[in-house]
């Protein structure tokens, strides 16, 4: 009991208000320095970013655009590349590895004097080249330095995976039909990662990176070259004639010329970033979808349990439970942990029941008679599957993650304006939901000893984004111990999307859609247990047009990492005429995605 009011009582720092501005914010005795922009470098001898001189060769050796999930990996001292075991022990908050997706790219303004043939920087075609470089993930080392946290150039463990960077296909659909191409008969090997969003980290020190909007890659029309469960499918991930033109560039996103390439993306990639030789793999046990992320939950001599979202309108919560289980330090072993086991997808009833249904082929309705040949044909299909099987339909799943302290289970569902009034259902309370909500799931046992493997859980609304004072009952927000709406001015937000957890339990909520309730995306932080439960506290701010993404702490807690993703987006904005310039202030430079670090003045741990 006293840990929890603890956990309330911890966090003092004054709130921010709701504000919409072109710079950052944060409270008072803290501050956020910059740590890496769109187009640093990454290598020795690559020099500071200059626009005008951009091209896929250089795009390589800088950070990607559009930065989003931050894994902070601890580095030892005195370990090198290979020893990751070492590096995870040494619990080192001083120097690590950041390891950082790049979600998309935004050509308008990446490009001075951009339209779709043509910019100052080239054509058609090199913007492309540019782009497929500028998408997937960045490993980079970092020391905390009496000048801040500083990348160190020239790193061995320095890495960029891209479009272009091999990776292995693994887990039971691994080598199916549907995945092999003209280049890849076996279905094993494939080019590259993309549409990069959030994800998690293994206990093993591997990073688990997630492929969410793979969809908008690929050109073509689904009717005119698949049967009718393959046109389905392609349909379902906004495959389209309209889409941009990276089929021409490259031939395989066209997917009249490779049916199969798009059933390539949309997995989880788990890769090892203290081995910079490793090959990335993408898991096809953890299904495919638009993922957001997948986190752990990882006991000793238990199954490992991760949990994650597919980040669209109706679509499920998932959890996935692997056949063998977790030996601290059996490292060879738990490797393979994610490669085999049973996805399930949640279904979420009335008086707050939940059970997690099985996605296993033969099983119910998942037959060939519905046009499931086998696991793979599941696992490929897995929305297709998670709907015959009953899952509960729901509100944009984001960022699932399950709290330290209470071992509770928390479920960020962005919005959804397309549910319908006969859509609602108990989790889903609200038609054309516009704010979003967060939901918990409580699996049984104590206070943090729950039992993640069992199928059936209790549930509780957590709270309902928006704000409390609104008219319409059906967009006011609903916070605090009995969502009675006693916050404070700027504690309310809306649009949940990445969370993170403090070493007290506390929740971090990070959010994307704030500027169309009038004030900036930004993060939020609050209780889950005790007096304060659901009450926030408005933490960060934006500059207008950026998202807030990959809230990440270090082992110690004293600094906080956030991506700013976007910056500047918004209506008309471009390279030559930004809303503003941050965070350079330039007039050489455009505005520039940045992940930015969070510290106490006085050194103390964020948020106590
Ligand atoms: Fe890329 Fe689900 O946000
Ligand atoms: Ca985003
Ligand atoms: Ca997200
Ligand atoms: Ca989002």
């Amino acid at each position: 009991q006293d840990k929890k009011s603890n956990a309330s009582a911890n966090l003092k720092f004054n709130e921010i208000p709701h504000r919409l501005d072109f710079k950052h914010h944060v409270p008072e005795g803290y501050s956020a320095d910059r740590v890496l922009s769109w187009g640093d470098p990454l290598d020795a001898f690559a020099g500071k970013f200059k626009p005008e001189q951009l091209n896929a060769s250089e795009q390589a050796r800088r950070f990607g655009y559009n930065n989003d999930f931050i894994a902070y990996m601890p580095l030892a001292n005195d370990a090198g590349p290979g020893e990751g075991e070492k590096h995870r022990q040494s619990r080192n908050s001083e120097h690590g590895l950041l390891c950082i997706n790049h979600e998309y790219t935004q050509p308008h303004l990446m490009f001075s004097g951009y339209t779709e043939k043509s910019s100052n920087r080239g054509t058609r075609d090199e913007h492309i080249a540019v782009e497929q470089q500028a998408c997937g993930h960045t490993i980079v080392e970092i020391e905390k330095t009496p000048d801040g946290w500083l990348p160190v150039l020239g790193s061995l463990y320095n890495r960029r995976l891209s479009l272009t960077t091999a990776m292995n296909i693994v887990g039971v659909a691994a080598g199916d039909r549907r995945l092999q191409t003209n280049e890849d008969p076996t279905g094993t090997r494939v080019l590259g990662t993309v549409g990069n969003c959030a994800g998690g980290k293994t206990p093993w020190g591997t990073v688990l990176i997630a492929e969410e909007g793979f969809g908008g890659a690929f050109q073509g029309d689904p009717d005119n070259v698949a049967d009718e469960i393959e046109a389905r499918n392609h349909h379902a991930f906004g495959i389209s004639p309209g889409n941009r033109n990276w089929g021409d560039y490259d031939r395989r996103f066209d997917i009249t010329v490779e049916p199969n390439e798009p059933n390539r993306f949309g997995w989880m990639v788990e890769y090892d970033p203290y081995d910079p030789e490793s090959t990335p793999r993408k898991l096809t046990g953890l299904g495919r979808f638009e993922h957001e992320g997948f986190t752990l939950v990882s006991k000793p001599g238990k199954p490992i349990v991760a949990y994650g979202g597919d980040d669209d309108e109706h679509q499920f919560v998932y959890r996935f439970v692997s056949r063998g289980v977790y030996q601290p330090g059996d490292d060879v072993r738990n490797r393979e942990l994610l490669t085999e086991g049973t996805l399930y997808a949640g279904q979420f009833s009335e008086g707050g029941i939940g059970r997690w249904l099985p996605l296993l082929h033969g099983r119910g309705p998942l037959t060939q008679e519905n046009g499931f040949r086998n696991q793979a044909d599941v696992l490929v299909d897995a929305r297709r599957a998670a709907r015959l099987l009953g899952a509960t339909p729901m509100d944009r799943p984001e960022d699932v993650e399950t709290n330290p302290v209470n071992d509770c289970t928390y479920v960020m569902l962005t919005k959804n304006k397309k549910r319908k009034p006969d859509q609602v259902n108990a989790a889903n309370p609200r038609a054309r939901n516009t704010a979003g909500h967060v939901l918990e799931i409580v699996p049984p046992g104590r206070s943090g000893a729950r039992d993640h493997v069992s199928d059936t859980f209790h549930w509780n609304t957590f709270l309902l984004g928006g704000n409390p004072n609104a008219e319409d009952p059906a967009e006011r927000g609903a916070y605090g111990q009995q969502h009675t709406g006693n916050i404070s001015a700027d504690g309310w937000f809306a649009n949940p999307d990445n969370v993170a957890f403090d070493q007290r339990g506390n929740m971090w909520i990070a959010t994307d859609g704030c500027e169309s309730f009038g004030f900036h995306d930004g993060l939020w932080a609050m209780a889950t247990e005790g007096e304060l439960r659901a009450a926030p506290r408005h933490f960060f701010g934006c500059p207008q047009g950026g998202e807030i993404c990959g809230p990440e702490f270090t082992p110690d807690g004293k600094t906080l990492f956030v991506s700013v993703q976007h910056p500047a987006d918004a209506d008309g904005s471009t390279f030559d005429n930004p809303l503003h310039r941050w965070p350079d202030n330039d007039p050489d430079l455009p505005p520039r995605p940045t992940v930015l670090a969070i510290r106490r003045k006085d050194a103390g741990v964020v948020g106590s």
